[in-house]
């Protein structure tokens, strides 16, 4: 049944078929659709990806499922923040034209059995210690295009090897839709946004500064003419490691298009880390692109 959300003037999709019927209609009347998933919580990050989809197209689906499937078992699943009638207004207010809210029985009826995987630039960096994590995403980024039926789709390049996974699946799947990519957003102090910004506690917050700081030294090492993607990585360790509440996962420089190892940057590469600080994992990458540098000279 479709529900009109209190006082917020948007409509709430909560199953597949209602959520296909209203894009269907959209499609009819020549509309192009826009859309962006989410697990709430929304911040600027997520608004901005809102935004960049309601000025590119003429209908915004903001999808909203904090979806099961991509936490381990010892991850944030049960603590993930939770305000529906909070981000539905955030949405609105940036363009949102509807929302699909599924509950999760519905995108997961009992007895589900189908996944779907990606082989290849899932395994490295987060995969490695998330090892379901991109097999849940893909999964459900694949019902999510099933039910919105979008020609946009819209992810933030903060989640960078997400980003590219969703891309090759789209790619490899032939899903007829277009993935657009969208810089990441950060607080005044450098910090990206993220949901799980919320559980950092004051020092927390301080020492997070560390992620950003080392990718900084990364960016001027680049700039400075280094091509060693190990001297560059082993840098931002040694930056990482004089805080001591940070405890690194990984701190990978790859190639940019599809993450494979590099021996040295001749193409765009990513510097992608991921970090604990206190219990809170977070993760942050840039971009060295070759030809960045010559413009700069
Ligand atoms: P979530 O973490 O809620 O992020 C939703 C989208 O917002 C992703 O595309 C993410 O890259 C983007 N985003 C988050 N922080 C951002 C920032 N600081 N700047 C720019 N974009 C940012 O990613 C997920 O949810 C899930 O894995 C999902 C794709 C919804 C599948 O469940």
């Amino acid at each position: 049944m479709t529900v009109a959300a209190k006082n917020i003037p948007i409509t709430v999709f909560r199953t597949p078929s209602e959520m296909q019927a209203w894009s269907r209609d959209r499609r009819r009347e020549g509309k192009t659709i826009g859309c962006v998933p989410t697990m709430g919580a929304l911040h600027d990050g997520h608004l901005s990806l809102i935004r960049a989809s309601a000025a590119g197209c003429d209908e915004t689906i903001v999808t909203i499922f904090v979806n099961p499937t991509q936490f381990g078992p010892d991850e944030d699943l049960g603590k993930y923040p939770r305000d529906e009638a909070s981000d539905l207004k955030l949405a609105v207010a940036a363009g949102a034209t509807s929302a699909y809210c599924p509950a999760v029985e519905v995108m997961y009826p009992e007895n589900s059995s189908v996944h779907v995987v990606e082989v290849n630039i899932s395994t490295g960096l987060c995969g490695e210690s998330r090892p379901f994590h991109f097999r849940g995403v893909t999964t459900v980024v694949s019902k999510l295009f099933n039910a919105c039926l979008p020609d946009r789709a819209y992810f933030g390049m903060k989640d960078y090897q997400q980003l590219l996974v969703l891309r090759r699946m789209v790619r490899d799947l032939d899903f007829l839709l277009e993935i657009v990519g969208c810089p990441i957003v950060r607080e005044p102090d450098g910090l990206a946004m993220s949901s799980r910004n919320k559980y950092l506690t004051d020092k927390a917050r301080v020492d997070a500064l560390c992620l950003r700081k080392g990718l900084d030294i990364a960016e001027q090492a680049f700039e400075n003419g280094i091509r060693d993607p190990k001297v560059i990585g082993e840098m931002v360790r040694d930056s990482i490691k004089q805080v001591e509440s940070a405890e690194i996962d990984y701190i990978e420089c790859r190639d940019a298009e599809d993450l494979s190892e590099i021996e040295t940057i001749e193409n765009p590469a990513v510097v992608a880390l991921a970090v604990t600080i206190g219990k809170t994992r977070l993760i942050d990458n840039t971009v060295l692109s070759p030809d960045k540098e010559r413009k700069d000279v």
